[in-house]
């Protein structure tokens, strides 16, 4: 009745004819109105003793925001056809209620928006700086409230405290107090204007789903509006951001670089951020805790306390560094005077006296980046005989060479450099010093004078050993660090803090391995401007998404050394530069994965690593079978190199060695091996070897299958040619369903079903002899891998192959993607059907990256091809390719890797299937060992492909690299190399769940 009597009211007096539906609200009736022609509107009825002054506050401010800045998003007030903006109408009850309408914002709300991106963040922050900028010439009346939302009246909790029962919450509370009354007086000091005073996160609209691209599409609620600094406003908004933030300080730090490229700010209403964020908070927890007093049954008050308590008490954010954060997130000077030392040193480059006593200019760079050095060889170990060692490719003699600063590096492999639980996690890589690599013993001068801060043996592992900082200040008065890592302790005798070092003065050496931590003798000569918040423990590394505030902090400290800056400062290759290349010189069709495509430069075992040292944990190559840069590929490699490396034309143990190493893993009537360059290679040559044993043509196989990028090998792949845009199937092929139990014509309940699939090989069959083209064989993945990590019903294969032998084919199992361990019970996947093939073919693993393909067969098969034409390929069966191959399938034995894809596999799936418990848009969880796949479904059952490419990009964005596969590209692959460990998997199901929990938000 409600709706009908407000429905007519907004049709009568604004002309719209609207469903309506009650929206939430407190006091007021709030109704979303959807329009026959799609618009949405809200229309407000306020309490009947509603004041006017409130709303019409509300409606001028809209209004006014809409004409000082028509781009921004804000919701518009709706005039009513009278012209007016506010009308008095009678609800049902006859009461006289202010009503007005405004246009309905597309999106959820902020709360509800995952995921919620630093880009969102620096999108709501220039949204509300937008939106205070446009409000700040607007005056009303209502602005000066008196009211406890007002956060420069936040001291009214002060008074109020002993509703904390909590002794320490109390003093927490008391504490924030008096931080706030200290900024009462700089906060009074500042201009007020009309702020929004409320964007909580359920009063800012963002609109993108899944894939597309999440953007603000307005602030709605002007209620609290008042007249305020306008840092209160941001710091209300901060206050809501950080709640639950795995990373607030990188939040707060993409919220404030949003405002103030929308509204500048100064740095001093920067510096007052977090103690008004923190008043904030304690506003609402005090607030609620006096309303649950007078509601003692409602145990919302107290739930609704949680997020900030949680924040306000395990939050260790340093009050100093976040300044400096936020300051340099801004681009203002990270301490007052910042940049009038940057001036100074730069107007003195070359006036230093030189730290290492001899002009540094025309001394070599040495580059120790993830993208120019292998130091070290494990990127989560640096043993102490490799950190003794590093650069030593750069030593000539003695002679002087420098380390980069802005260098990401990997030779900071201690936990301690990790910022997250994983092994992928972020980790601190990127140099902010410079080095300066020269004998130990030799001894350093001051470049100007100084005192000594720090004095120190820290004789940790890969520590700094002796370390001194020195405080200077530049004639005006400022004041800035230098921190002299390495060094031989010896000071500790004579050097105090306290004490003066004079320009020029020699005040310490290098310290050799056993006195500086371990590493190879050099200084570490970092620049600090500031040591808020990082006293005298600094980071010598940053991590690289944090760049922003380390170069800013600790920037190039090249002048010092009286060098040119560029000299000294590392910049990685450009991945949009690499991209554009990518783009210049190759096809369209050459595809990325990702929207953000990955760079990766180095690899270790099942981890990869990105041109900045960003870790990825590896869940999707099968290519390394085991594992990125496994040293002893490495070591047969260079040693076949340093031999000779040739063809099948002469005679090398290693062929027969390879061909003796594979016939091993296999049934005793495969005799004969050939050696070829890839899996396309084999699997054309199988067609060849059909053709010729069987004098047919035809070939089956089953739908959405992939055997290469050859003409022969693209005809039997249904994957390609059945795309759109694709060649289309050629008359010699008969594509036969997928054996699919969970999505195909035959499901899981019915125990005929592989019968069933192998029966529709019998038309298959038919329509090739009926067209005169015969058979020559079955050729299938044994596996279905890029039809969507399919496992046939036990038998499926037996049944096929006996019907494709009955009528003179072949049968050809192409265990690219599934032999070699990785199905952890089987070597190869046939093992599990029960079937034995004619044909075998091995690709991609098999080389572990070395261009390797192997077909095994019968010696009758094998019979058949030799008609007196030789078999040649140049490459295949090359003498390098022969011991690769076969040091691979010994490293699988070795080190226990069929196994391992056995125990990790299970782990996998065992964690996959309670997701799938967990979340209904997992439809299905299949797989074997490690070739695994998990089938993302829409309420409906129908292929969620969307799910699955938001999944697969936001698993990138936490670092893990996975695929996704199927007709529909609705299925995850899961196919790491085998050399995955319990903490990986363990990291793959923690992300998966998170990401899962997402998509439901969402
Ligand atoms: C099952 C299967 N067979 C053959 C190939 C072709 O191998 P290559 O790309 O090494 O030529 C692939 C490649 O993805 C494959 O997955």
């Amino acid at each position: 009745m409600t709706l009908a009597h407000w429905a007519d009211a907004l049709e009568r007096h604004w002309g719209i004819k609207a469903e309506l539906s009650r929206l939430d609200g407190e006091y007021d009736l709030n109704f979303l109105a959807e329009a026959a022609d799609g618009q949405g509107y809200i229309l407000k009825a306020m309490r009947p003793s509603c004041a006017h002054w409130l709303v019409d506050m509300q409606v001028k401010a809209f209004a006014h925001i809409a004409a000082r800045q028509p781009d921004l998003p804000c919701p518009r007030v709706i005039t009513a056809t009278d012209g007016a903006n506010l009308v008095t109408l009678a609800d049902e009850d006859g009461q006289d209620r202010l009503v007005w309408v405004l246009s309905r914002l597309p999106g959820r709300c902020y709360a509800k928006a995952e995921p919620k991106s630093d880009v969102l963040i620096h999108e709501v922050g220039a949204v509300l700086g937008g939106t205070a900028a446009a409000l700040a010439d607007f005056q009303h009346p209502g602005l000066d409230r008196d009211f406890k939302w007002d956060l420069m009246q936040a001291g009214w909790i002060s008074d109020q405290l002993d509703c904390i029962a909590d002794p320490a919450r109390r003093a927490l509370l008391e504490e924030i107090a008096g931080d706030f009354a200290k900024l009462e007086p700089d906060l009074a000091a500042l201009p007020k204007q009309a702020i929004h005073n409320d964007a909580n996160d359920y009063n800012i609209m963002v609109t993108g789903h899944l894939t597309e691209p999440r953007h603000v599409s307005g602030l709605i609620d002007l209620g609290d509006m008042c007249a305020a600094p306008r840092i209160c406003d941001l710091a209300i908004a901060a206050a809501y951001i950080v709640l639950d933030h795995p990373e607030p300080e990188a939040a707060l730090a993409a919220l404030v670089a949003g405002y103030h490229a929308a509204n500048p700010l100064t740095a001093a209403e920067l510096d007052m951020l977090w103690p008004l964020l923190r008043a904030r908070l304690a506003v609402s927890v005090v607030n609620s805790t006096l309303m649950a007093a007078e509601n003692p049954d409602d145990p919302y008050v107290t739930i609704s306390q949680a997020p900030a308590w949680r924040f306000l008490e395990g939050c260790n954010l340093h009050p100093g560094l976040l300044r400096a954060r936020l300051r340099a997130a801004c681009g203002l000077p990270v301490v007052d005077g910042a940049d009038r030392v940057m001036a100074w040193l730069q107007e003195n480059r070359g006036s230093f006296a030189p730290l290492m006593g001899q002009d540094l200019n025309d001394a070599p760079m040495g580059a120790l980046s993830v993208e120019e050095s292998t130091w070290p060889q494990n990127p989560f170990d640096m043993p102490l005989n490799e950190a003794a060692r590093v650069g030593e490719e750069y030593e000539d003699q003695g002679r002087i060479w420098l380390g980069y600063y802005h260098e990401p590096r990997l030779i900071y492999a201690e936990p301690a450099f990790r910022k997250g639980p994983w092994k992928a996690s972020n980790r601190r890589t990127v140099h902010l010093a410079v080095d300066a690599f020269a004998p130990a013993g030799t001894p350093m001068y001051a470049p100007l004078r100084g005192e000594v801060f720090v004095a120190e043996n820290r004789s940790g592992h890969l520590d700094y050993g002796g370390v001194i900082i020195l405080r200077h200040e530049t004639p005006a008065g400022d004041p800035f660090y230098t921190l002299y890592g390495h060094l031989d302790p010896e000071f500790l005798d004579r050097l105090k803090p306290g004490d003066v070092v004079e320009q020029g003065a020699e005040f310490c050496r290098l310290g050799a391995p056993e006195q500086n931590g371990g590493w190879a003798p050099h200084v570490h000569f970092q620049l600090a401007l500031s040591t808020d918040g990082i006293e005298a423990d600094w980071p010598g590394v940053g991590d690289p998404d944090e760049m922003y505030l380390w170069r800013a902090l600790c920037p190039n400290p090249a002048a010092l050394l009286n060098l040119p800056d560029d000299k000294v400062c590392y910049a990685p290759t450009d991945k949009s530069a690499v991209l554009q290349g990518r783009k210049a010189h190759f096809g369209g069709n050459l595809s990325l994965t990702y929207n953000d495509p990955v760079m990766l430069l180095r690899g270790w075992k099942h981890h990869l690593f990105d041109e900045w040292g960003r870790p990825y944990l590896d869940a999707y190559n099968n290519v390394p079978h085991v594992g990125h840069a496994h040293p002893r590929i490495q070591a047969v490699a260079a040693d076949q190199l340093k031999r000779m490396n040739s063809n099948t034309r002469y005679l090398h143990p290693a062929q027969t060695a390879f061909a003796e190493k594979i016939l091993s893993k296999m049934p005793d009537h495969f005799e004969v091996c050939f050696f070829v360059n890839s899996g396309t290679e084999a699997n054309e040559l199988a067609l060849r070897l059909a053709r010729a044993h069987t004098g047919a043509k035809g070939m089956v196989t089953p739908d959405h299958g992939y055997h290469g990028n050859t003409t022969g090998a693209i005809d039997l792949s249904a994957y390609k040619f059945n795309k759109p845009g694709g060649s289309g199937k050629v008359d010699w092929v008969e594509l036969v369903e997928v054996a699919d139990d969970y999505r195909g014509s035959f499901r899981r309940d019915d125990p005929d079903r592989a019968q069933k699939f192998a029966d529709l090989v019998d038309p298959a069959i038919r329509a090739l002899q009926d067209r005169g083209h015969g058979i020559a064989g079955f050729i299938a993945e044994t596996f279905p891998s890029v039809g969507g990590q399919i496992i046939p019903p036990k038998g499926y294969l037996p049944a096929v192959y006996e019907k494709i032998r009955a009528a003179g084919g072949v049968c050809i199992a192409d265990e690219v993607q599934t032999g070699l361990g990785r199905l952890g019970d089987y070597y190869f996947g046939f093992e599990h059907q029960g079937a034995l093939p004619d044909i075998v073919v091995m690709g991609k693993p098999i080389g572990n990256g070395h261009p390797l393909g192997v077909l095994v067969t019968t010696r009758e098969i094998a019979a058949s091809f030799d008609n007196g034409i030789e078999f040649f390929s140049t490459f295949g069966g090359s003498t390098l390719s022969c011991r690769m191959g076969k040091e691979v399938l010994d490293i699988v034995d070795d080190e226990g890797l069929q196994d391992n894809a056995k125990a990790m596999g299970a782990l996998l799936l065992d964690g996959l299937k309670q997701l799938q418990a967990a979340h209904p848009c997992v439809g299905d969880v299949r797989g074997m060992g490690l070739f695994l796949g998990l089938e993302l479904i829409r309420p409906d059952g129908s292929e969620a492909t969307e799910i699955c490419s938001y999944v697969k990009n936001r698993m990138r964005d936490h670092r893990i690299l996975i695929g996704s596969e199927g007709p529909k590209d609705n299925i995850l692959k899961i196919r790491p190399p085998l050399t995955i460990e319990a903490e990986d998997v363990q990291m793959i199901l923690a992300t998966l769940g998170k990401i899962l929990r997402e998509v439901e938000a969402a």
